[in-house]
This record gives structure tokens, sequence and C-alpha cells, in this order.
């Protein structure tokens, strides 16, 4: 997103780059590129307001979320853009592929579900953001809500196999998936070409 905003704002426009962790956008070399290692709900910034703010994913992984919402409106210009792309994971499911398989996907996805609350995050705040924002007070709100069915082997899948490699214990410690699940949603994950898909977002 960072790459392509700075190619769309062009050369006397400018794009800030935030998140607590800067390495996939470090080594942006573009002079209107600015990346800074920050906490968006706390960002401040003296001489810099925004035709438009963008935030991919984010907002779900911050417990607070309202108050990184509040700081964005603020950094906003008076009619600006705010473009958010937030998750619902209570919609992931295996929609089709043999039944045992099926249930340890299931089962994985109710774990990632009780992971997220345990941490007091909303794992459906995607589909509430609409109504959230309707609350504080913003107009002329634009609302798509996409469901992908993705097939084993797709760019999505091989993602949510790797996050359930690197996250495997933490899925495990909520009791709602066993070690056995996790391999079985693994192996779904890259099944390909015989109808194994899952719906994640
Ligand atoms: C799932 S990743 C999404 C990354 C990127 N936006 C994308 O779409 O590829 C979530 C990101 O949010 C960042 N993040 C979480 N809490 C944050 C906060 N309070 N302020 C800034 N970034 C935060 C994390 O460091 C992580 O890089």
């Amino acid at each position: 997103m960072t790459r392509w905003l700075a190619g769309t704002v062009g050369e006397r426009g400018k794009v800030v780059a935030v998140d607590l962790d800067t390495r996939f956008v470090a080594d942006i070399n573009q002079h209107n590129v600015e990346v800074l290692e920050a906490d968006i709900r706390h960002l401040s910034l003296e001489n810099d307001s925004f035709d438009l703010i963008h935030a991919r994913y984010v907002l779900i992984h911050i417990p607070d979320f309202q108050v990184a919402l509040t700081n964005m409106l603020r950094l906003l210009k008076p009619g600006g853009w705010l473009v958010l792309e937030e998750p619902d994971f209570s919609a992931a499911r295996a929609v089709v592929g043999e039944r045992a398989a099926c249930q340890s996907v299931d089962r994985v996805n109710q774990a990632i579900l009780q992971m997220f609350g345990n941490r007091s995050m909303d794992y459906a705040l995607g589909i509430k953001l609409p109504a959230i924002l309707q609350k504080m007070g913003l107009q002329q709100l634009c609302v798509e809500n996409e469901a992908p069915l993705s097939n084993g082997g797709s760019g999505v899948a091989t993602m949510m196999k790797m996050s359930a490699l690197q996250l495997a214990e933490k899925y495990i410690a909520t009791g709602r998936a066993t070690q056995e699940d996790i391999d079985q949603y693994c192996r779904f994950q890259m099944m390909n070409g015989h109808g194994r898909y899952t719906m994640q977002r």
C-alpha cells in the first residue's frame, strides 16, 4: 500500500507509513515517503494533516481501537477520506472438503476467535465498523463486504497456514484445537484442485 500510494500521490505528494513494527517498509527509499515507527493511537504530527488515511487489518489487533480511530480522524483534513479494511474472522469456515478435515479447520477457527477474545480484541470488528463509524457521527459512509472463497494453495490459504504454524501454541492454549487439528488445518490450506474451499477474511 505504501509503495502504491507513493506512486499515486506523485512527486509533490507525501505518504507517511506508520506501524509499531516497520521492518516491511523500512527499505522504501522514495523521497515522498516517510516511515514512522509509532503507535497510531498516540501519534501526533504537528504540521501534517492528511487527505486520506488507510489502515488494513490494524484496528482488529488493538483492544482500545476507538482511541486509534479518534486519532486517525484528528489527523484527517476536513472532508478527507478514512479507508479501513478490517476482517470479520467469525465468518471463516471450511466450505468443501472431507468431513473430518472440515471439522479440524472449524476447530482451529474457533481457537482463533477464542485467542482474539482472550486478548480483548474484537474478532468480528470488520462487520461492526459501519455502525461504530455511524455512531461517531461520520457521514457519507461507503461499505463493501467481501466474502472470498479461497482454494487450497492460494495466497490467502498459504498465509493462514503460515499464521497457524507460527501461532500453534497459542491456538492450542485456548483448548479449542489440538496439534492434530492444526496439522490437518495446514494440510487442508494447501490441498489444491480437489474442491477444498475455505472462506476466510
Ligand atoms: C496484520 S498486520 C497488517 C499489516 C499491514 N497493514 C498490511 O495490511 O499488510 C497488523 C499490523 O498492525 C500493526 N499494529 C498493531 N497495533 C498497532 C498500533 N497500535 N499502532 C501502529 N501499528 C500497530 C502491527 O505491528 C502489524 O504490522
